[in-house]
């Protein structure tokens, strides 16, 4: 089965764990696609009655357009629930996110939200994280944070575009990609990336999700 069919069985079962009159932060990718397609569903047949704090604009634009009331995460009080995506995820629940350029929004989601579930499909299960890490950098100065990640052994990229410009985030900012060959310790790379001066935000999620829903060829499972 296809990696699209285990991440819409996982979304469809991710979504069942939204209630009436949450305020749901909803996360951003191609298996969030799934939650979203599914909560729209749940508005309009079921009268399911929910707001959503979404983590990019496309998020945004997304849900609203299924009828889901979506507001700025400054305009609630907290988050009930976060439902987004990851990148990877290894055995102690340390995640790489980001790929798809919305990490700094989905982290301050993460943050403000009472409960996170994270869905993936089962490729997204490791021992190790190994895919590159997202670094979201304040354009200013960024080519000389750059070399800097050159000098440390960081094996850094820039996100392009088709047309080779700087990808820019939602909140304006360029994105470095770090290709290390295995993140032997997520805390000690994050503590250092956070000392950077001119990193905004990494793509390492630590000690931030309650629970994650594995879509599989045939059904889903909820590990916690
Ligand atoms: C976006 C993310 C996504 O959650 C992550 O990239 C997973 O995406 P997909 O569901 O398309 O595989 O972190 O910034």
């Amino acid at each position: 089965m296809s990696q699209d069919t285990q991440k819409a069985i996982a979304g469809k079962r991710a979504a069942q764990f939204v209630e009436n009159d949450m305020i749901v932060g909803i996360g951003s990718g191609s298996t969030i696609a799934h939650v979203i397609t599914e909560l729209g569903r749940r508005v309009a047949e079921e009268n399911l009655k929910i707001v959503g704090v979404p983590t990019s604009e496309r998020t945004r634009r997304t849900a609203a357009k299924l009828g889901i009331p979506m507001y700025n995460v400054d305009d609630v009080d907290q988050i009930d629930l976060t439902i987004d995506g990851a990148d990877q995820i290894d055995d102690s629940f340390a995640a790489i996110k980001g790929g798809g350029a919305a990490l700094l929004w989905e982290k301050i989601v993460a943050v403000n939200s009472k409960r996170n579930i994270w869905v993936i499909d089962e490729s997204k299960r490791v021992e190790k994280l190994t895919q590159y890490l997202p670094v979201e950098v304040i354009p200013y100065g960024s080519d000389q944070l750059f070399r800097r990640l050159e000098n440390d052994g960081l094996q850094p990229t820039w996100r392009l575009d088709q047309n080779g410009n700087p990808v820019r985030t939602d909140s304006a900012n360029f994105l470095i990609d770090l290709h290390l060959p295995a993140i032997e310790s997520p805390q000690d790379l994050s503590h250092l990336l956070s000392e950077m001066v001119g990193v905004v935000e990494d793509g390492l999620f630590l000690n931030i999700v309650n629970q994650v829903v594995i879509g599989t060829d045939t059904d889903s499972k909820i590990i916690d």
